[in-house]
């Protein structure tokens, strides 16, 4: 059985990942205190003492609006943990050739009128932050430092993640609705945004493929079609609590204007057909998923 070091493996999509993975491999999970990947000596040391086949990183500052407030600062811990962390992975990997699967994320890309989305896996990196957040530009600069590194590697990119599984450190995309919902809270939801969102339970089994045969190159891991916001908490509240027509409708393109706001894509998603096809896997929509999600609930 392959062993994978899997760090970050207390986030909300790596801890549900390893939950649905383990018995297909020998996992080693790791969070900041076992191993911190923005210092490279301690990455070295533990790629040098562990047997392991590949790597698996989740690990990332993943709060874009604080990460925001460090926008440009290449040593703030935004910087340090999502771009100077990777590359330590990366050469690491490398050196003791070791297979590396790094997620990734759809806010790489602009999702702009000028660039829209969605985006298939052959999509150039932007070359400028413009309308990109300093999150989005920095998982940006740790792909471009993957493929520089040129370790045996993958990049498999995931977007608004939603799951059965239980976690109390943050609300994933449907429960976070859910609560809104239920707390008499819920804001109007964009109708001219498109988004390609992901049942994590969905992520096990092309993840695996990928870790299992040591597929390289760019992979995107998501539903098969977009959706907006507004049709994806309509149909969530329909399903799950039974209530039709009480959403209302909100424009990301206004809410985007408000000066301070934090640049995300608005013509986002990600197109999966070339993944799906390397992988000989059939993904799900959007609803297929949403179905499952309330089925479990
Ligand atoms: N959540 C989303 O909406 C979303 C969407 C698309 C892509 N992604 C990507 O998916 C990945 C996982 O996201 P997530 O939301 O599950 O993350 P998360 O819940 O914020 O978890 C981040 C993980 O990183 C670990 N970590 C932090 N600093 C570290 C360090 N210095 N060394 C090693 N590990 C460290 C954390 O461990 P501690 O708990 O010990 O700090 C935690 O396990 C990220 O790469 C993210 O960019 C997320």
């Amino acid at each position: 059985m392959k062993k994978i070091l899997v760090i970050g493996a207390t986030g909300l999509i790596g801890s549900r990942f390893v939950e649905l993975a383990n018995g297909k491999f020998e996992i080693i999970p790791v969070d900041e205190n076992i191993l911190d990947i923005t210092n490279k000596e301690a990455v070295e040391e533990y790629f040098s003492t562990t047997q392991l086949n590949a790597v698996l990183n989740f690990a990332a500052f993943t709060n874009v609006d604080a990460a925001e407030k460090e926008r440009n600062d290449t040593k703030g811990l935004c910087y340090k943990l999502n771009v100077i962390g990777v590359e330590n992975l990366a050469y690491a990997s490398k050196k003791h050739n070791k297979f590396l699967v790094y997620i990734s994320t759809d806010f790489v890309f602009e999702g702009t009128v000028q660039n829209p989305g969605p985006y298939d896996e052959n999509e150039k990196l932007p070359d400028n932050m413009e309308g990109i957040s300093w999150y989005g530009w920095t998982k940006k600069e740790a792909e471009v430092k993957i493929e520089n590194a040129r370790a045996k590697s993958a990049i498999v990119r995931v977007a608004y993640p939603f799951t059965s599984g239980k976690y109390d450190l943050k609300l994933d995309y449907a429960k976070n609705y859910l609560k809104l919902y239920d707390d008499g809270k819920l804001f109007p939801i964009f109708t001219d945004q498109t988004i390609t969102p992901l049942y994590l339970e969905d992520l096990v089994a092309p993840l695996s493929k990928i870790l299992e045969e040591e597929l390289q190159g760019v992979f995107h891991i998501v539903s098969s079609d977009v959706v907006t916001p507004f049709d994806f908490v309509e149909y969530l509240l329909s399903k799950a609590r039974n209530v039709e027509g009480i959403v209302q409708k909100g424009s990301m393109e206004e809410f985007l204007k408000t000066p301070g706001r934090t640049p995300r894509p608005r013509l986002g998603g990600l197109k999966t057909d070339i993944t799906q096809q390397k992988l000989g896997m059939k993904f799900r929509t959007w609803k297929e998923m949403v179905d499952s999600f309330v089925e479990n609930l």
